[in-house]
């Protein structure tokens, strides 16, 4: 069979799994999504793709976008800098818990894929307005997938006047010395940054950036560097499921970081980017079709690092 027939077929067998799920409400702009929507490109290294399912839709990044602010702040601001502020221990905790924050001496987040670290990493991006550190996460976003980037304006709004939990773990960060300046201008940039919008090529493209030690295999430019790619994929492995990043590890074995939109991006070391859509979910907060669709494949191809 090819390629191509595997990857609809295994497509047609993951998306039975997605009456499973359930669609993200807790922003309501995420609630009218399609459930049983599934979609998935396959980037290679060598600047290939495959895809299967309704490819060209757009989708928000929600939590993958975690790991590409946590690229761009690590190259602005080295690791002593930015780890100094953030942990590098996954949790076991639901991604928006505020427990930790309370019990871990000093009190700073246990790492940057929790929203505690997340938020406290896009304070640090670099610029002297929200305007400014915007403009250059999008600019990076867009070099990243070779095409201009946007965002979901409605996303975007529907999070920040509901995001009164984020907004609880900042002012706790920001009392305790994690965070500085204003909140509410954290706010509107990662809420923005969250509701960044691509299809599931366009993040297939940069889970290859990522896969090829931070090689663009279209432009064949450093976009990021060896050492910060190594770092996120590591991120990816140990927090990138939240808390069921374990059972990943141990039936997937790649690294791959979900959003709450229902996009899962995995990047298959020295081989290729996954980018996938479903935006039914488990009870943790990960695509329950797209899951079962990394599962098929990494039995398949045997792409498991491990
Ligand atoms: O901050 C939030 O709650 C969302 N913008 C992102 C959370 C998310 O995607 C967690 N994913 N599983």
């Amino acid at each position: 069979m090819s390629n191509q027939n595997l990857l609809e077929e295994l497509v047609e067998i993951a998306r039975s799994f997605a009456s499973y799920g359930k669609v993200a409400d807790y922003i309501p702009a995420l609630s009218d999504q399609n459930p049983d929507d599934l979609a998935i490109c396959i980037y290679s290294i060598e600047n290939e793709s495959f895809y299967a399912g309704d490819h060209l839709k757009k989708f928000t990044l929600q939590s993958i976008s975690k790991v590409i602010t946590l690229a761009l702040v690590l190259m602005d601001n080295g690791e002593e800098e930015v780890f100094s502020k953030v942990g590098m221990e996954p949790t076991g905790d639901p991604f928006n818990s505020i427990a930790k924050l309370e019990t871990n001496k000093p009190s700073k987040p246990l790492n940057p894929m929790i929203n505690a670290g997340a938020l406290a990493v896009t304070n640090m991006i670099k610029g002297d307005t929200v305007v400014e550190k915007w403009d250059r996460l999008i600019e990076f976003i867009s070099h990243l997938t070779g095409q201009k980037v946007t965002y979901n304006e409605d996303v975007a709004y529907s999070e920040l006047q509901t995001a009164n939990l984020n907004r609880s773990l900042c002012y706790f960060m920001k009392q305790h010395g994690v965070i500085t300046g204003n909140v509410e201008d954290l706010l509107v940039l990662y809420t923005k940054q969250c509701a960044v919008e691509m299809n599931c090529v366009d993040l297939a493209k940069i889970g290859a950036v990522f896969a090829n030690d931070g090689l663009d295999p279209e432009s064949g430019k450093q976009l990021i560097s060896r050492d910060v790619a190594r770092i996120c994929k590591t991120f990816m492995v140990t927090c990138g499921m939240y808390n069921s990043s374990g059972e990943f590890a141990i039936k997937v074995g790649i690294p791959a970081k979900s959003g709450v939109s229902g996009g899962i991006m995995g990047s298959v070391p020295g081989r290729c980017g996954i980018g996938i859509f479903g935006p039914a979910l488990d009870e943790v907060g990960n695509s329950f079709a797209g899951v079962k669709l990394l599962e098929g494949l990494s039995a398949k191809y045997s792409w498991s690092i491990f």
